[in-house]
């Protein structure tokens, strides 16, 4: 394939919350995960070390909590203060004990440096509680919030900007599901009580491709909203855990964009494009493992049916070359759209299907955290547009059975905003064969290539066990037509120096 771009022709400069994360919890992503308070690798505060630092390598810029289905049964009064109750969590038929709630949460990011985002309570909740919680996190020290946030030791405000009213309440999973009618309503109330207490909020809501929940949302609450909360899980498994091979995971990468052309087209039909972005909010190849419990009528009876099963999610040899050669094809994507997508939460970021696996004695980094690490250390922030000629095409067999036309180069061209030089993402999908990419762009200077491919498609990462990290080789001086060969299912970053 040939590709061509120009300095000139800019889309945009990317958000760099669209390399963000997502935690909930759910399984050992909390608990056991990132707080693990009694573990030789855990700091002061219980944190896990080893965690925190991995985290920070990949700059996380963002990161929601607490849920996900969790919070639509959460009240967050029962996490904070001297006094913790624990409580049954009826999402996902645990026990919380609200060890870890809104204080614990922000001392986390913190220590990693990045955003809260902290999705709020419109399943079982009130408008009232969702903005008390804005209260207890934002007002100086006015009213009875703020001020058991001063008694719980923290003087100072948390100053949590980002805020999403509600998950998924459109499911009939979700505890407390609700009607597009009603959703409109409540999201209006929940939206303007919040912004009473702190008008420099940025607020989301739980959104769809479905344009009567859309339209019924922003005609109530469209003037509240800065943000509409996108979920997008690929291949179904959260009750069989029966994967899509890799063929059939590049086939879902055949038009991984839909979602954003739908809603965009949504926005701009009622005008509100410029002031409202999407939030991918909770995104990732394949769902998590949860069987017997999302289903109103099929709930699991015994641990061994609903919970026990869970533990599979921590099968690292499940997260392979397919897991990380799609995530660089939706990052592709949401830097391609980056005029509207502002952020995108890895769903998660530690244990379940995250990019890092916590066990006793330390991590394993799966196939996706490199990308994360390739993508947040070595791209551009600038988006330059481009054209490309003959992008190699083949017809898989997509999870329905189903053949379907994949291109099998996906390329994406960033520069810098305060330095020369250029960066192109280069993802060969291809399973076997190695392909060629031209580059046809004004550049100069040294040549350099940073990539990930594994042994093969089903290469992974575990305890003792690496298969997958990034390998650096230098190519030489820059010259126009350069021809750089690209390793089958690898996901390859090209610098060039000027
Ligand atoms: O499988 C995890 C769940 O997926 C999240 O809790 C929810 O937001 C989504 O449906």
């Amino acid at each position: 394939m040939k590709l061509h771009a120009e300095p000139g022709r800019v889309l945009g400069k990317r958000d760099p919350m669209i390399y963000g994360h997502f935690i909930e919890h759910f399984h050992r992503q909390i608990y056991g995960g990132v707080y693990d308070p009694g573990n030789p690798l855990s700091d002061e505060e219980g944190f896990r070390t080893d965690v925190l630092e991995a985290m920070r390598r990949i700059k996380v810029p963002v990161l929601r909590w607490p849920g996900g289905c969790f919070v639509s049964a959460y009240h967050w009064k029962e996490g904070v203060g001297k006094e913790r109750i624990p409580h049954f969590d009826k999402a996902w038929r645990v026990e919380e004990p609200n060890t870890f709630g809104t204080d614990e949460y922000i001392r986390l990011c913190r220590k990693l440096g990045c955003e809260p985002y902290i999705c709020t309570n419109a399943g079982t909740g009130t408008a009232e509680e969702m903005s008390d919680w804005v209260e207890y996190c934002n007002l100086p020290s006015e009213g009875r919030y703020a001020k058991w946030r001063i008694a719980n030791g923290y003087t100072e405000p948390h100053r949590v900007k980002y805020w999403s009213v509600g998950n998924e309440n459109y499911g009939s999973w979700e505890m407390g599901s609700k009607t597009p009618e009603q959703w409109g309503m409540l999201t209006c109330e929940a939206a303007k009580m919040m912004k009473r207490v702190d008008p420099s909020t940025e607020l989301s809501a739980a959104a769809l491709t479905d344009i009567d929940w859309n339209v019924n949302l922003l005609k109530n609450c469209g003037k509240y909203l800065d943000w509409m909360s996108i979920h997008e899980y690929w291949d179904p498994i959260h009750e069989t855990n029966d994967y899509a091979d890799y063929e059939a995971s590049m086939a879902y990468t055949a038009d991984i964009g839909h979602s954003v052309r739908k809603v965009r087209g949504l926005l701009e039909a009622m005008g509100l494009e410029k002031q409202i972005r999407i939030a991918f909010d909770e995104w990732n190849l394949r769902q998590w493992y949860h069987p017997m419990i999302m289903d109103v009528d099929q709930q699991g009876l015994t641990k061994e049916e609903y919970l026990y099963p869970r533990d599979e999610n921590d099968d690292n040899t499940k997260y392979t070359m397919a897991d990380a050669v799609f995530t660089a094809c939706f990052l592709n994507m949401c830097n391609r759209n980056c005029d509207i997508v502002g952020m995108a939460n890895f769903a998660p970021i530690v244990n379940t299907r995250g990019c890092i696996c916590t066990h006793k004695d330390g991590i394993v980094l799966r196939s996706t955290y490199h990308v994360f690490d390739l993508y947040v250390n070595y791209l551009g922030d600038v988006v330059l547009d481009t054209w490309e000629e003959e992008n190699p095409v083949k017809l898989l067999r997509a999870a329905s059975g189903e053949k379907t036309e994949v291109e099998l180069l996906d390329v994406l061209v960033t520069s810098f905003s305060d330095r020369a030089g250029y960066a192109v993402a280069a993802v060969n999908k291809d399973a076997g064969e190695t392909q060629t990419l031209t580059l046809d762009l004004p550049g100069c200077g040294a040549v350099t290539l940073d990539y990930i491919s594994g042994n093969s498609t089903e290469s992974y990462n575990d305890v003792d066990h690496e298969e997958v990290a990034i390998e650096h080789e230098e190519l030489g001086t820059y010259r126009q037509g350069m021809q750089i060969t690209l390793r089958p299912h690898s996901v390859n970053i090209i610098r060039i120096g000027c």
